[in-house]
């Protein structure tokens, strides 16, 4: 029921999911991006919500609907989801599940580049933001547990337990991306996922199974995480 706290464990808490990729432009028409379908941010963010959570969704463009229940804020580059993102704090937990575009153009053009005259443009590029890193790193407005993702196509739980590290976030969800890691059709796209998640206790190898059990399981990891007294 409704008011039954075992059916909505997350009531009375605030989060932030990241979702999607970003699009980084590099004139008005062009742009570098990530894959990304959002499927999977997008569906932590309904299970959030249906939880009982009141949730600020940060995505960046995806053609995915907003979930029901849902504040969803439509961003497109890094600088434009960190802003958004500061903007949604404080918050009790914050997932980072968008693929972030680790590098944009140095100077878009304000005009669309024109092939011929300049021959081929040389792109510079610049590192972009970290925004779970910004966030994890925040004194005061930290929330109070940060989970970040992990796409990985090599060494997945090794990378998984030095990016945990360095980016000073509680849990890491790694997953494999890599064409060979047993889910037909691949993750990146697909509706199924195998995740592992990584904290400094140890880590939690979960089954494949689908983006929406995913987001349970992890919505319900969540909820335990934030009953304990801080
Ligand atoms: N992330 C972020 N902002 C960025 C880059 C990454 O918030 N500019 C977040 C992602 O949403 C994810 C986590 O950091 O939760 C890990 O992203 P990933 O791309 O795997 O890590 P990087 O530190 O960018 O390392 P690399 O791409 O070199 O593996
Ligand atoms: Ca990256």
């Amino acid at each position: 029921a409704a008011g039954d706290p075992t059916s909505r464990p997350l009531a009375g808490k605030t989060l932030l999911v990241t979702s999607g990729p970003t699009h980084e432009p590099i004139d008005p028409v062009r742009y570098i991006a990530n894959r990304s379908s959002g499927k999977q941010g997008h569906a932590i963010a309904a299970a959030a919500a249906a939880a009982g959570a009141a949730v600020t969704l940060i995505s960046g463009p995806v053609t995915l609907a907003d979930p029901p229940g849902v504040t969803v804020v439509h961003v497109e580059s890094a600088r434009d989801m960190l802003a958004a993102a500061e903007a949604a704090l404080p918050v009790d937990a914050a997932v980072f599940a968008a693929a972030v575009a680790d590098w944009r153009v140095a100077t878009a053009g304000a005009q669309k580049i024109k092939k011929g005259a300049a021959g081929t443009p040389q792109l510079a590029l610049v590192e972009n933001p970290d925004i779970l890193k910004t966030i994890a790193t925040r004194t005061p407005g930290r929330p109070r547990l940060v989970v970040g993702f992990a796409a990985e196509t090599e060494n997945v739980l090794a990378n998984a337990r030095d990016k945990l590290a360095r980016k000073g976030c509680d849990w890491i969800v790694a997953n494999d991306v890599s064409a060979d890691s047993g889910i037909a059709g691949g993750v990146m796209g697909g509706d199924r996922n195998s995740v592992h998640l990584v904290t400094t206790d140890g880590v939690d190898s979960w089954p494949v199974q689908s983006k929406d059990a995913v987001a349970r399981a992890l919505v319900a990891r969540i909820a335990a995480a934030l009953k304990d007294p801080a």
